[in-house]
């Protein structure tokens, strides 16, 4: 695996170079994905996900998990604008190829769900960067610093088990107006104080160098949630006694994610490794209410707790698969950049019987990823590549705008597009069912 970096990393790391993959029988591995492929092409050739036929043969050389959910290799994190969903329409359309690029590379849905004798992938965030800079690298202060984010979940389920009969009281005493919103208030921080070591175990030493936030993470959240709660009661009736539990465990788990995602705002401030850092980034991606990204003016990512779905969510399994040997090997033949999508391009130019893979952020007010803008003039910088300058085949995915189509429904691409469940006709431009376009410069 090579690793690049950029100004935020220091200087580029190398770990290797991509011709260590030769030496390392990586061929002989892709030989036998290769038959893998032929062999779930013919167990699978009925399948009506995917819909490849014999015609497609040369379509699934690269090709891994195409065909089978079972044996799909899942992103490594949640994406906002992840193609997971969409992978159906796009693999089909994909070429045979030498060696991949995928610029704007995201959660990697499509480059996970493929092979190929050397991957050159980027992205522009840094903190996605370091991410995969951990995974790769295997790096062990982030599985150590991941295991204890993971004991610190598991551990507030524990304490919402333990001390239920303390909290339904605390919250009974309010919603029964035995208690005035001052006295809750009160009662919330004299069980927090009484369970404070407890409540200290759950960060270990990575995650305290600000513990009284975390107090006050919990008395807010458990509060608001207390009130909302009361309010839910007078309007629809009492509550189950299990739904105020969950209710009251989501309140937890909300301060605990709140107090990481504090954690993540000041990484800098409170001086942590990268290692850490990754696994704080990891930990907030996976929990932050539909991965959206979203910033306050002081530039803070401000997004909430995913809510009482989240609650029980087993991260160590994905954890398990971060550590996987399938994991590691789809690094040794990947150069990862962290870069402008057109300074990557320039650095490792793409060869023709190469493939490209582009999924940008969209034209709309939601390209806001890591606070990186991608605005009208990145657009055009783009499509001035693609149209001008890029020798390799390419697909390119976008929203269907009328900026994007101005951009290149003259540039003589094919275009075909797709909305949420099905692959639609793109002959009528002003067809508003074709959200999505896949433009590519070759046929397919
Ligand atoms: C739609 S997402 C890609 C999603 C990806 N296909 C997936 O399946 O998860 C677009 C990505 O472009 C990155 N990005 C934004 N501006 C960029 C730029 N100028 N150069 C390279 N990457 C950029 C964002 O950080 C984001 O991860």
């Amino acid at each position: 695996m090579l690793l690049g970096g950029n100004a935020g990393h220091g200087e580029s790391q190398r770990y290797g170079n991509t011709s260590q993959y030769r030496n390392e029988g990586l061929w002989r591995l892709v030989a036998q994905n290769d038959r893998k492929i032929l062999t779930m092409k013919k167990k699978y050739k009925k399948s009506d996900t995917l819909q490849l036929d014999a015609s497609s043969t040369h379509h699934t050389f690269n090709i891994l998990n195409v065909t089978a959910k079972a044996v799909r290799q899942p992103p490594l994190l949640k994406w906002a604008g992840g193609k997971e969903h969409e992978l159906k329409y796009i693999l089909p359309l994909i070429p045979s190829f030498n060696n991949y690029y995928e610029p704007f590379v995201g959660g990697g849905a499509v480059c996970f769900a493929l092979q190929a004798p050397a991957r050159f992938i980027n992205d522009k965030s840094p903190d996605l960067f370091n991410f995969y800079r951990a995974v790769a690298t295997q790096d062990t202060e982030f599985f150590q610093a991941l295991a204890t984010l993971l004991d610190g979940w598991q551990g507030v389920s524990k304490i919402v088990e333990q001390h239920k009969p303390d909290l339904s009281r605390i919250y009974q005493a309010y919603a029964l107006d035995a208690c005035s919103p001052e006295e809750i208030k009160y009662n919330l921080l004299d069980f927090i104080q009484h369970r404070q070591q407890e409540f200290d175990a759950l960060f270990a030493r990575f995650f305290y160098p600000n513990p009284e936030n975390f107090t006050r993470e919990l008395q807010r959240n458990v509060l608001s949630k207390t009130r909302r709660m009361k309010k839910l009661e007078q309007s629809r009736g009492q509550l189950p006694e299990y739904d105020i539990l969950a209710n009251l465990e989501c309140a937890l788990k909300s301060a605990f994610y709140m107090h990481i995602r504090h954690l993540y705002n000041r990484i800098t401030e409170y001086d942590m490794s990268p290692g850490v850092a990754a696994a704080i980034f990891f930990f907030v991606r996976e929990n932050a209410y539909a991965s959206m990204f979203r910033y306050n003016r002081r530039g803070e990512f401000n997004v909430p707790y995913g809510g009482i779905s989240y609650n029980r969510k087993d991260l160590a399994r994905k954890v398990a698969y971060l550590q996987s040997p399938t994991v590691q090997l789809q690094f040794r033949n990947t150069i990862i950049e962290n870069m402008d999508f057109e300074a990557f391009l320039l650095k490792y130019p793409p060869q023709p019987e190469d493939f490209i893979f582009l999924d940008p952020p969209y034209d709309s007010q939601f390209s806001t990823y890591s606070q990186n803008e991608f605005d009208q003039k990145d657009q055009e910088r783009l499509a001035h590549y693609l149209i001008k300058r890029c020798p390799a085949k390419f697909m390119l995915v976008i929203k269907n705008t009328p900026a994007i189509l101005n951009l290149y429904s003259h540039a003589g691409f094919n275009i075909s597009a797709f909305d949420k469940k099905y692959l639609v006709s793109f002959q009528d431009r002003n067809n508003r069912a074709a959200e999505h376009l896949i433009i590519t410069n070759y046929c397919e």
